[in-house]
């Protein structure tokens, strides 16, 4: 599959498949980075660039910084890997600390700060994509909109994107910006479908309350109108589909997730491509062009990513697997 997504209008380099990097830096704890993680962000950056990734998504707190820390680390021993490769990172979710509780911040302070740091931890100058993180009920468009303006003047930061936001809150954001959110990052897999089922089950009641509540298929429909991207995290829903244990028992929710892993296995060997290509071709099959955010550390399991590029499921296959992770067929 080689069609074009909405982001390489902006960043042509931008690759369909993204490599999450939540999992690099060790643990979330204050324990330093050592060579053991330095190794193994330098194995798991390989690995994505040999099958053509070259997006990476880091956040200011993963690991608390050291995800970024380790990466910083790459750049300094190997200077040319920067040139290889777009980075994007978050800002605003705050941990508890002696000024308050765990929060979120867009204030254009916490912007501005949170930016110093993500790029004094990657040890770079500027970085292609700031998304905020999550919204923060205190946001106020036009103090976000100057604190990015002075970040893109300063040449720290290229454009703007946001995360786990909907139709809403993008368009009042906006509404204030000279310039386009160029992506949105969301939750969405085979493990969690109510980005799908908000837009087509409207007879059901228990969901449309559930699911236009969260407004759901306007974003979706907001960011296809207006080539914003749209970014899935979790997109291997760890591993559920592809090999990783499965729930026990009668419930309906662990027969769905044993029924559609099942699917998946049986896909996997009629298209002779790995677990993880199905999972994330069924969600690269949306015409909204999604790029799947994997957050994989493994080099094998990154290799085994690359097959959903090889693949494009048929319309048949596609829902086939979306009523086995839904576990009922549609109303
Ligand atoms: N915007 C947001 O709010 C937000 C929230 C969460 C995450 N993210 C981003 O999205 C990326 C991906 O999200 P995610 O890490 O939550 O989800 P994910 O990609 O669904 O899952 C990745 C995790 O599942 C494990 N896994 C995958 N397949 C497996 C299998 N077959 N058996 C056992 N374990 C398996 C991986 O372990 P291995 O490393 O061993 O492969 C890794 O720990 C993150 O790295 C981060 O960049 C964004």
């Amino acid at each position: 599959m080689n069609t074009s997504i909405p982001l390489q209008t902006h960043l042509p380099q931008a690759s369909r498949l993204v490599l999450g990097c939540m999992g690099l830096g060790g643990g979330w704890d204050q324990t330093p980075i050592g060579e053991a993680d330095i190794a193994k962000a330098h194995a798991a950056v390989e690995a994505a660039l040999e099958i053509g990734i070259t997006l990476f998504d880091h956040a200011d707190i993963y690991t608390r910084g050291k995800a970024e820390q380790c990466m910083g680390e790459l750049f300094k021993r190997q200077p040319s890997l920067r040139q290889r490769l777009l980075l994007q990172s978050k800002c605003g979710i705050r941990f508890a600390d002696a000024s308050g509780p765990g929060r979120y911040d867009l204030s254009a302070e916490h912007i501005a700060r949170s930016v110093d740091g993500i790029l004094q931890r990657l040890q770079i100058e500027t970085m292609e994509i700031l998304m905020l993180h999550r919204p923060d009920p205190l946001m106020q468009a036009d103090e976000v909109a100057a604190a990015f303006s002075r970040l893109r003047a300063a040449g720290k930061v290229q454009h703007l994107a946001v995360s786990n936001m909907q139709a809403a809150q993008m368009r009042q954001l906006s509404a204030s910006l000279d310039q386009p959110l160029l992506a949105n990052q969301l939750e969405m897999s085979l493990g969690k479908l109510d980005w799908l089922e908000a837009g087509s089950c409207f007879n059901d009641p228990q969901l449309r309350q559930q699911a236009y509540a969260l407004n759901w298929p306007e974003t979706l429909a907001y960011c296809q109108a207006h080539h914003v991207q749209l970014q899935a995290w979790g997109s291997l829903a760890k591993g559920l589909f592809s090999g990783a244990a499965l729930p026990k028992g009668d419930d309906a929710a662990a027969s769905a997730v044993r029924r559609c892993a099942e699917l998946v296995q049986e896909l996997a060997h009629a298209h002779q491509v790995s677990r993880e290509g199905i999972v994330l071709a069924w969600l690269m099959k949306h015409p909204a062009g999604i790029q799947p955010v994997i957050g994989s550390s493994d080099p094998a399991r990154i290799h085994a990513c690359a097959d959903a590029l090889k693949i494009e499921l048929s319309r048949e296959d596609w829902y086939r697997l979306y009523l086995a992770a839904r576990g009922q067929a549609l109303p």
